[in-house]
């Protein structure tokens, strides 16, 4: 794409109709949801009202669906990715970052509907605010085409905010995800290997260390991605806004949940993580590509920083790029176990 020093209106419309589609993505999220739910509640229903081979293909199906959306937001982060980029472009890419974290934004959307005992209309208000969203980019974004201003961001920003993250994995992120993996064993050992930990990551030296950390790490990586999101990214560029975008919506969802649970004096344990005694499929579905985003998305960010590095340190691109691959693999391999985990598989 040129950018046009001459104004010029048809990328507009382009941009336009792209970022209706990814609206329209994320409006039918909820509803796709349900479909999924009522899928999974057939699974287990003992008097099969569906036959059982319709429910399972009901759940791949809908569940294949919920995961297009994040697909879905890639591709169009990559369609935009040209420079000089356009006000337009950057309009698409945006839009595009919130269709990727969709998942765990409609966690955190009924959330704190609960919160304000708004649960029954939460979906209204899903579409009402995704609406009001729709109606103030359209509103924003100029009708012609213009260049967009670039970001910056402070130039030690990135390296306090990789520095940050690697000491979150160390003193937090490395034990959490292992005794999530370890339910694969039974619960009993993810029951014993929690209560150890929790000495560790809940005494009072700890915990607010823990809770500074990530709250920095959401400013500080929405402000990396404001940056870069105006500037060339390649596809790894791409999936590392990505999924820090998608990490800032998971970790908002994710600690007002266990920090407002906990304040209420529930044990936020594996079996309210899992949505028991329902379970997750026929319960709380919208958590399963939550979580198993949340955790592929952490790995692959990990992978994508690894990478930035490697390149400052003059690895060659082909071999930095094939080791953030591996890890992203590595990722969405681990998500999947601990997601089979999550669902009741035991080895
Ligand atoms: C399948 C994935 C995950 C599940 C099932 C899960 C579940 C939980 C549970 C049950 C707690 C409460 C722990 C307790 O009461 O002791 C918790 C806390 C927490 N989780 Fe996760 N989590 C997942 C992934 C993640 C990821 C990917 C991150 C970070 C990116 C994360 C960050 C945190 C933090 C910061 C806390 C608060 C810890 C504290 O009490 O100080 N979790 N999670």
């Amino acid at each position: 794409m040129t950018i046009a020093t001459q104004e010029t209106a048809s990328p507009f419309a382009a941009s336009r109709r792209t970022v209706a589609v990814i609206i329209a993505g994320i409006l039918a999220y909820p509803f796709l949801l349900q479909f999924f739910r009522l899928a999974g509640r057939a699974t287990g229903d003992a008097g099969m009202a569906w036959p059982s081979v319709v429910a399972w293909t009901g759940v791949v199906l809908f569940m294949a669906l919920a995961f297009a959306l994040p697909i879905m937001g890639f591709f169009l982060a990559r369609a935009s990715s040209e420079l000089p980029l356009s006000e337009q472009a950057l309009f698409q890419r945006r839009a595009a970052h919130l269709a990727f974290a969709t998942p765990s934004l409609y966690v955190a959307a009924g959330g704190y509907a609960g919160l304000v005992k708004l649960s029954a209309q939460e979906t209204l208000l899903w579409i009402g605010l995704w609406l009001a969203v729709a109606a103030l980019l359209f509103w924003r974004t100029p009708a012609r085409e213009r260049a967009a201003a670039t970001a910056g961001a402070p130039s030690w920003l990135p390296v306090v905010h990789g520095s940050v993250a690697a000491a979150l994995v160390l003193i937090f992120l490395a034990g959490h995800l292992t005794n999530h993996l370890s339910a694969l064993l039974g619960l009993e050992v993810q029951r014993a290997i929690m209560h150890t930990l929790r000495l560790w990551y809940r005494s009072s030296l700890v915990q607010p260390i823990l809770v500074a950390g990530f709250l920095f790490m959401i400013g500080s990586g929405l402000l990396l991605a404001r940056a870069r999101t105006t500037t060339y990214t390649d596809r790894l560029g791409t999936l590392q806004t990505l999924t820090g975008i998608y990490l800032a919506a998971f970790l908002f969802s994710h600690l007002t949940s266990a920090f407002s649970a906990r304040s209420r004096g529930i044990d936020t344990d594996w079996l309210w993580a899992t949505s028991a005694p329902e379970g997750l499929l026929a319960g709380y579905v919208r958590l399963i590509p939550h979580y198993t985003l949340g955790v592929a998305c952490l790995i692959t960010h990990l992978g994508c920083g690894l990478r930035v590095i490697l390149l400052h340190h003059g690895v060659a691109r082909r071999t930095a790029d094939r080791i953030a691959w591996s890890i992203a693999a590595g990722g969405a391999l681990l998500a999947s176990l601990i997601m089979a985990g999550m669902l009741g598989l035991r080895l």
